[in-house]
């Protein structure tokens, strides 16, 4: 069976919250065992990404940028990867979501996740809280990660 990951950041809404648990239906749907972490509750230990066959990562835009808890994400990423040696963290296919207040320059920086593999479909993005169709693409999202991944 498919492991998935769904790791966000939701801290002031919970609108990125409502789009992961979208993408984990996508995913269930289409016949994964998906976890989800809020990097809000705390950060996420990379050490225990290697398992996961796949990832969705969604953040809200914070200052036109990612938010600090995906950045430390890929920070810790890197320096278990290229320093310490860790096998397994790279190569995966992920897919991308984003919620904005009304900038949403966020969109611009997402290339900051390459380093986690191949990106599967386009990014979603959401303002504000997320309406059924926004739900609905969401949960697509998440089916196509589990079918590219499943090949
Ligand atoms: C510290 C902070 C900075 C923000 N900066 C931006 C921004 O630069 N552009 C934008 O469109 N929205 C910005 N927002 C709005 C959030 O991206 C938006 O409210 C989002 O839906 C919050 O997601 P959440 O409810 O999952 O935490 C900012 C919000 C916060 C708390």
């Amino acid at each position: 069976m498919v492991k998935a990951l769904v790791l966000y950041h939701s801290q002031e809404f919970g609108n990125t919250g409502l789009m992961a648990e979208a993408v984990a239906e996508g995913l269930r749907s289409a016949g994964c065992d998906v976890d989800l972490w809020n990097t809000d509750e705390g950060r996420y230990d990379v050490t225990e990404f290697p398992p996961y066959d796949c990832v969705a990562i969604g953040t809200p835009d914070y200052y036109s940028y990612v938010a600090g808890g995906l950045k430390t994400f890929m920070d810790d990423f890197y320096v278990h990867e290229v320093r310490k040696g860790l096998k397994g963290l790279s190569g995966k296919p992920y897919a991308l979501f984003y919620s904005h207040g009304g900038g949403g320059r966020v969109k611009d920086t997402l290339g900051v996740f390459k380093r986690v593999g191949t990106l599967i479909g386009e990014p979603v993005g959401c303002y504000k809280k997320p309406d059924e169709a926004t739900l609905r693409k969401l949960r697509a999202l998440g089916e196509e990660l589990a079918k590219a991944t499943a090949g």
